[in-house]
């Protein structure tokens, strides 16, 4: 299961991507707007950051579809193809998935609450999809029970759209989806860093290195 970094911060991306292994870093026009940055020199920034071979994902904002392609189309250029583009799943998002899957464009299906609009998404073209687990289940939904049913939807289709869970609250939701079929996690750093914050290991450890300490004199003289 892959692991994505949800950030536009740079300084959190260097720490999370120098110590934890992830395989890329998702945007979207929230993150970036709270770095107070253009675009452009930010997010190139943060491909040099991850390298070459991780993913990167930019989301669009246009809203009608011609817009979002040429919008599209033009992130694709300027990250020289070396980016995945986020499409809300509006109508309008829909029909320019389809037709950036026609020009060799690799899009990602964002907002997606329902089992239905990864389907739809999925068979417009789209190379991944990312349902919104925290933001269904404050609606009253069951974020696990949709990635569920959406795994059951693309192995009966035969769609190959990676599912790519986004918007976690807590490590118990993204263990979840996790057992759910989800192919990847999207994850904002603070939430990356509760993986290993468990108190025990910290302890264990102090305890070795006593124990070791105890007979290490002994050990080294042998
Ligand atoms: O990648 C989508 C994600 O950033 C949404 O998360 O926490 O704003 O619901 P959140």
């Amino acid at each position: 299961m892959k692991l994505f970094i949800d950030s536009a911060n740079v300084e959190q991306i260097k720490k999370i991507n120098n110590d934890y292994p992830v395989d890329g870093v998702t945007t979207n026009p929230s993150l970036i707007a709270k770095e107070n940055r253009s675009l452009f020199p930010l997010i190139k920034e943060i491909r040099n950051i991850i390298g070459e071979t991780k993913l990167l994902f930019v989301q669009t904002i246009s809203v009608d579809s011609e817009s979002i392609v040429n919008e599209a189309l033009r992130i694709w250029e300027i990250l020289n193809r070396n980016v995945i583009i986020k499409i809300p799943v509006t109508v309008e998002g829909i029909r320019a998935i389809g037709i950036l899957k026609k020009h060799g464009v690799k899009t990602l299906a964002t907002t997606v609450y329902t089992p239905m609009n990864a389907y739809i998404a999925a068979k417009a073209g789209a190379d991944f999809v990312a349902p919104y687990v925290n933001r269904i289940e404050n609606l009253n939904g069951n974020g696990t029970q949709v990635i569920k049913e959406i795994r059951q939807i693309f192995s009966n289709t035969k769609f190959s759209s990676e599912i790519i869970s986004a918007s976690f609250k807590n490590v118990q939701q993204i263990k979840a989806v996790s057992l759910s079929g989800s192919d990847g996690i999207t994850v904002n750093p603070q939430l990356i860093e509760k993986f290993l914050e468990i108190p025990s290991i910290k302890e264990d450890v102090q305890q070795f290195n006593l124990d070791w300490e105890t007979v290490r004199d002994e050990v080294d003289s042998n």
